[in-house]
């Protein structure tokens, strides 16, 4: 008998039945499994898949990871050429509208998203309720919720020029709250956009700037700056974008779905991995400690922040572009001495057995910390810059989510392994 080839035979030994299930992009559909039963009253088999380790969520056309190859590309353009070539605004819009901008296109992208910089001062007074040692990223998550609040036509998630203003809005004025986040925690009065400067040159006029009339940022560093955003710009169904698409299938807002993912991009196993990072390398303090610091980790103590990655086992394609961008900045901030043990780190690592059968290699936040430090940013401050850098790739995938006629409300299964019913005993008898 001959057999389809893009199909998966499945024998159930529980029946003795057999299932043809169809394959497509190399992948079944958890949903055929549904037929397999073993009575009828039987509500058919799932796939359990804590962490979504194996699961595909999305048909995305968005980014490309090949993780054992070590490849990124946005919309196919590979990470390399885009962070050499390209802007972040014009990588925003790649992102976003799928192909790269026409001159015309580009210059009124940069108009729109430059001119919708500013914050609603209501905002700057919410900001200003934070206490004085605030976490920046503790403050980010909570004004970008409260966007929701002066935009109540966002929740109009069927008229695409709405949709095209909230994303507008939302690469445009996350730079501010992430500056005003930062001046804040130190009790520097707030410094306004600047609509002459790029992109990557106001955002750090909005953190540097002091007295001068008009700031003028160092063309090294503003370049650099709009690097390190470009490479952050997307990947795929990571935890945060996973949590946007998530909250976006539910018709919130996309503001709450952008809270919701910087929430997630808050944690030290995600977006806070950076600062994570630096506090390692500065507990290690010498490139001399650093055969200990390794034995350490592989006696279980800790984990290498900045090594390892869920998806690249070969090196992340991002933190090469990132050591090397390190260099050019150190031209003009002086060298970071972190860099030392950091190298020496991953030398050390990289030749060890431990990590070489796990596959473990620096990903993108191994490097980044030590030159947002170098450029003058607070530890507190790096979950900001990736999630500055990330909103671009959220909104991607929140507007391919709600386009994408096959989903629906995230709503997962469980497998229920708790008591069954038993009875309520009151408290005197417990
Ligand atoms: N240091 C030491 N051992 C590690 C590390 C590490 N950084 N990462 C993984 N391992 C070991 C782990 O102990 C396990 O060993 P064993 O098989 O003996 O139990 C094995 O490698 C597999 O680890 P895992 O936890 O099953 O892998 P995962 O895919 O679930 O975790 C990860 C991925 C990124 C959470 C993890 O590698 C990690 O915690 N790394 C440090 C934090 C970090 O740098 N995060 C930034 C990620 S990149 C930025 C982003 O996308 O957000």
């Amino acid at each position: 008998m001959s057999k389809n080839q893009d199909t998966l035979t499945v024998t159930d030994n529980r029946t003795g039945q057999t299932y043809e299930l169809p394959i497509q992009d190399g992948a079944i559909r958890s949903m055929d499994l549904r037929q397999i039963k073993v009575s009828d009253d039987d509500f058919g088999l799932l796939a359990y898949d804590p962490a979504f380790k194996n699961t595909a969520n999305a048909r995305s056309e968005i980014t490309y990871i090949d993780g054992d190859a070590g490849i990124l590309r946005y919309r196919g353009y590979p990470i390399e050429q885009l962070a050499e070539q390209s802007t972040f605004l014009e990588v925003a819009y790649l992102l976003i509208h799928g192909e790269l901008p026409t001159a015309d296109e580009l210059d009124s992208w940069v108009y729109e998203i430059t001119h919708h910089t500013f914050i609603h001062e209501n905002l700057k007074q919410f900001m200003d309720g934070f206490h004085h040692d605030a976490h920046p990223m503790g403050m980010l998550v909570s004004t970008v919720g409260a966007l929701s609040t002066f935009y109540p036509e966002a929740k109009g998630l069927d008229d695409p020029d709405s949709r095209y203003m909230q994303i507008v809005r939302l690469i445009a004025k996350f730079p501010t709250l992430a500056a005003f986040a930062y001046r804040h925690s130190i009790g520097m009065r707030y410094a306004y956009p600047d609509n002459d400067l790029s992109f990557a040159g106001n955002f750090l006029n909005m953190m540097w700037k002091t007295t001068e009339l008009k700031y003028e940022p160092d063309p090294v560093l503003e370049k650099a700056m709009d690097r390190l955003l470009i490479i952050h710009a997307d990947h795929e169904q990571n935890c945060s974008t996973t949590t946007m698409r998530t909250i976006g299938s539910s018709d919130a807002d996309p503001y709450s779905a952008a809270a919701g993912a910087s929430a997630a991009l808050y944690g030290p196993k995600h977006g806070g991995a950076n600062e994570a990072v630096l506090r390692m390398l500065e507990e290690i303090g010498s490139p001399d400690n650093v055969a200990d610091a390794v034995k350490r980790v592989k006696d279980g103590e800790y984990r290498l922040m900045g090594f390892g990655h869920r998806v690249y086992k070969n090196y992340d394609p991002r933190a090469k572009v990132i050591r090397e961008l390190a260099h050019e900045v150190f031209e003009v901030t002086g060298k970071n001495p972190l860099i030392d043990i950091a190298v020496e780190l991953e030398r050390i690592a990289l030749e060890d057995e431990y990590f070489v059968e796990r596959k473990l290699y620096p990903n993108v936040d191994f490097y980044s910390g030590i030159i947002y430090q170098a450029m003058g940013f607070p530890t507190s401050m790096f979950p900001v810059l990736f999630a500055m850098g990330r909103i671009p790739g959220w909104l991607a995938h929140w507007q391919e989510n709600l386009l994408d006629e096959e989903q629906a409300i995230a709503r997962p299964r469980q497998l229920f392994v708790g008591y069954g019913e038993r009875d309520y005993v009151d408290v005197a008898n417990r």
